[in-house]
């Protein structure tokens, strides 16, 4: 860890020694034990920062709640990469003033991704403003600090910063599994897809030290976690612009030699950084989860240029097909945008081509949505609502059918399943995930939560299975 980041960690531990002393004094005017929600939108990133954001309210003295509703301290962890997060958080807002109304001690705070939109942070301050902190992305590291002047009874805490370099980890973290966690390797992204929001509101691509990361893992794996997904908005750059850094393929041959770490899985690769020897990793290394989450999002060469994607519809076949060759039985999924300015049905016939060619094992189909601030948001070629519904039904279509064709491979055998939780439909069932990411239910005790047993797939259900412990 840098000078400069091992000082902010130790700053932010002092704030975090000082919360429950000043936490305890409300709770004794108050005369019961205050409770917390986090309320998470957005990406696995984000999940991640919600674990470390309870594990200090949690220390703070904070009872949790899983709803926001009654909660006296609610906190946002917000998304901005498509509108209809915008609007849901706006909803929860909405139900926070009213419930702030009945109870005017209720302490309301945003951060993440949305609040580093200069024009969402002007709306947030001037439209809801009983809201008692905002923080973005960058300062989340400072969360403990904001707690205590809130604590003591400081109000109007808005804080954004442009950019940061710090990188402070070893704050306390509350995670949702005790046998799984997730782990940033790198933040923000350099990418610049003409669509996306993300590097604006993330900033620009930083990895983490491998030695840190390592560090992390040895730690969660002697707390009794079993599996790992390393995370990052790119994670096939990790290590680029620190000198003398390990590459992302060793990064993860170094983790699975980590003794009792028993499955490794990552989120997110860019096409065009994916590198053979990733690939040669993945298929030497049994501990590393058979699923590779490709993002293809277009499959028309015209459009991925436009997005600035740098590939093109026959490289990302040939990548698709290669690593289905050389890893048997992984599974793809991907994500897929309908509606990118200028797109035509032609456009679109390139897109079910690849379905067709690649048969991905699942993905996820999102109707473009512009953001503010990104140069795809600026053409006066926006596509008619009616054609991008049409679009999405034709993308929808194709992709469950290869979905469907792709999990009837696997009916009738034998994998081992890591059990999640028990199921929340049928009493007596626990839901358990595969290696390829698909999930299992079968009859068995709660008992088994935390464990990897080996489970038959009985019956298909389309995107997941029905199955018998063996
Ligand atoms: N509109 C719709 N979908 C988007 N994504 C990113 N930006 C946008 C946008 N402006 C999707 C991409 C990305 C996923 C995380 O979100 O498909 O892979
Ligand atoms: Fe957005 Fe592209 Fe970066 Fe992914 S790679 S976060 S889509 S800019």
């Amino acid at each position: 860890m840098k000078e400069s980041d091992i000082k902010e960690t130790q700053l932010q531990t002092e704030h975090i020694n000082e919360l429950p002393s000043l936490l305890n004094k409300v709770q004794n005017e108050k005369k019961r034990v205050l409770t917390a929600s986090v309320i998470t939108f957005g990406c696995q990133m984000n999940a991640r920062d919600s674990e470390k954001l309870a594990g200090i309210l949690s220390s703070a003295g904070f009872k949790l709640l899983e709803d926001d509703e009654d909660a006296d301290f609610v906190l946002y962890n917000t998304c901005t990469v498509r509108d209809n997060a915008n609007r849901k958080l706006y909803g929860h807002l909405g139900e926070a003033h009213a419930s702030k109304k009945k109870n005017p001690d209720k302490l309301v705070a945003v951060c993440g991704c949305l609040p580093q939109e200069p024009e969402a942070f002007e709306i947030l301050k001037k439209k809801y403003s009983f809201i008692d902190l905002i923080f973005g992305t960058h300062n989340i590291y400072a969360f403990p600090e904001y707690l205590c002047r809130l604590l003591s009874g400081e109000r109007h805490i808005y804080e954004i910063m442009d950019a940061t370099d710090r990188i402070v980890e070893d704050l306390p973290v509350l995670r949702k599994y005790p046998f799984k966690s997730g782990v940033n390797i790198m933040f923000g992204c350099n990418n610049f897809c003409t669509y996306c929001i993300v590097p604006y509101v993330r900033g620009r691509e930083r990895s983490r030290e491998s030695a840190d990361i390592i560090k992390e893992i040895e730690g969660l794996v002697s707390s009794g976690v079993k599996e790992v997904m390393l995370l990052g908005q790119n994670v096939n750059s990790y290590g680029n612009g620190i000198e003398g850094e390990i590459s992302f393929p060793e990064l993860l041959k170094r983790v699975c030699d980590i003794k009792e770490i028993e499955r490794v899985r990552f989120m997110t690769s860019h096409p065009k950084d994916l590198s053979d020897d990733l690939i040669k990793v993945i298929r030497d290394n049994t501990k590393i989860c058979r699923h590779l989450h490709l993002p293809l999002q277009s499959g028309s060469t015209r459009i991925l240029k436009e997005m600035n994607r740098h590939y093109s519809k026959e490289q990302f076949i040939d990548l698709a097909l290669k690593i289905r060759s050389e890893i048997p039985g992984i599974a793809i999924t991907t994500d897929i945008m309908v509606g990118f300015p200028s797109e035509t049905m032609a456009d679109i016939e390139d897109t079910l081509d690849v379905i067709r060619k690649v048969e991905f094992d699942n993905a996820f189909t999102f109707i473009y949505s512009k953001r503010m601030g990104t140069p795809a948001a600026v053409r006066d070629d926006q596509v008619s609502e009616e054609n991008v519904k049409m679009y999405f039904d034709s993308v929808l279509a194709c992709v469950q059918e290869y979905a469907k064709k792709r999990a009837l491979v696997w009916q009738g055998k034998t994998f081992d399943a890591l059990v999640e939780e028990e199921d929340s439909s049928t009493k007596g069932y626990v839901t358990g995930r595969l290696s390829n990411n698909m999930l299992v239910h079968f009859a068995g005790d709660k008992d088994l939560i935390g464990s990897i047993v080996p489970v038959k797939l009985d019956e298909c259900r389309g995107f997941y299975y029905i199955g018998s412990k063996v």
